[in-house]
């Protein structure tokens, strides 16, 4: 059993991603901890109770920790115009009364590692404020998660962020949260946007996807119909891009990765046109020990099988 906790920023792709976990037969969502990004904290911590709500998660069964609101330094950006202003694809669903832990999700994180030490696995789908925070107070933590999985940066400076094009939408948000798991952590899972871009699913996919009639698959679709749009806008045909789904589907089964480079990974802090582009040494050049597993290709089929699970 892989026993997760999920960092995120929900996010319509978020909630896809924890609902293709929280389908996995073999995967228990521990707890999960927000924080700000695609929107403001208070929204994504929201998001999560709704979600957990619609998939029907017991009250006492799956905590959700409050994070941190933004990164590091401040950045005012957010992603609410692919997530919709309420990020949940401005569905607008009726505010839900589950209850939210009053420990912060920070201290959270430690006392979970501390309390499990090399039990629990780690994915993180959002900005990596809370991760980096958490670090700083144990630096201990990398060696008590069992397994880090990270969406987030970019490998060939393909990003997709508006101001940055070079950077990807997490690491733009905290590059110096970024900067410093790279720096503390050795031996994590990272999922780039170029790799979401080459597993962009096909038109015929998404219609399956978004044609399942049981309340959970209507509630995907309803989630993924406004982002779908403005995907099939600018792509010029029906497509879904997942990029918390393969980081979670990594994180429930780590055999789905086919293609892999461990790698030495940095942080661009100071470039204007590039603050928050990650980089990688492909060839070794700087003879820096490897600190990212960079995923370069997941069995396709297989996630496919995992996301129709997740909308059944
Ligand atoms: C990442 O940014 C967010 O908008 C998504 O939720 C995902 O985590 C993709 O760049
Ligand atoms: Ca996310």
């Amino acid at each position: 059993m892989v026993e997760l906790v999920i960092d995120t920023d929900p996010g319509v792709d978020d909630a896809r991603a924890i609902m293709l976990a929280q389908a996995h037969p073999d995967a228990k969502i521990y707890a999960l901890t927000t924080v700000g990004g695609n929107v403001g904290v208070d929204q994504t911590t929201a998001n999560a109770c709704v979600l957990l709500d619609a998939l029907g998660v017991a009250p006492d069964r799956t905590p959700i920790y409050r994070g941190a609101g933004t990164g590091l330094l401040a950045v005012q950006y957010d992603g609410a115009y692919f997530h919709g202003a309420d990020g949940f694809g401005n569905n607008n669903f009726l505010p839900s009364s589950r209850r939210v832990e009053g420990e912060h999700a920070v201290n959270a994180l430690v006392r979970m590692a501390n309390e499990r030490p090399g039990e629990l696995t780690l994915a993180a789908i959002g900005p990596l404020t809370n991760l980096a925070l958490a670090t700083r107070l144990d630096p201990a933590l990398p060696h008590k998660f069992k397994r880090l999985v990270i969406m987030g940066g970019t490998i060939r400076g393909t990003g997709n962020n508006r101001r940055n094009p070079s950077a990807e939408f997490n690491a733009y948000m905290d590059p110096e949260a970024m900067a410093i798991v790279f720096e503390t952590w050795q031996d994590f899972w990272l999922v780039s946007w170029e790799t979401t871009l080459h597993h962009q699913l096909e038109p015929a996919q998404v219609e399956q996807l978004m044609s399942v009639n049981t309340p959970r698959g209507k509630f995907w679709a309803q989630l993924t119909r406004e982002s779908l749009e403005y995907v099939t806008k600018r792509m010029g045909r029906p497509g879904l891009l997942m990029p918390d789904e393969i980081a979670l589907a990594i994180a429930v089964e780590p055999e789905i990765v086919t293609k892999s480079e461990h790698r030495y990974m940095s942080m661009e802090l100071r470039g204007e046109h590039t603050r928050g582009q990650t980089t990688v040494d492909w060839f070794n050049l700087t003879g820096r020990a490897p600190n990212a597993h960079v995923v370069l290709e997941i069995n396709k089929e297989r996630f496919i099988e995992l996301l129709m699970a997740s909308a059944q």
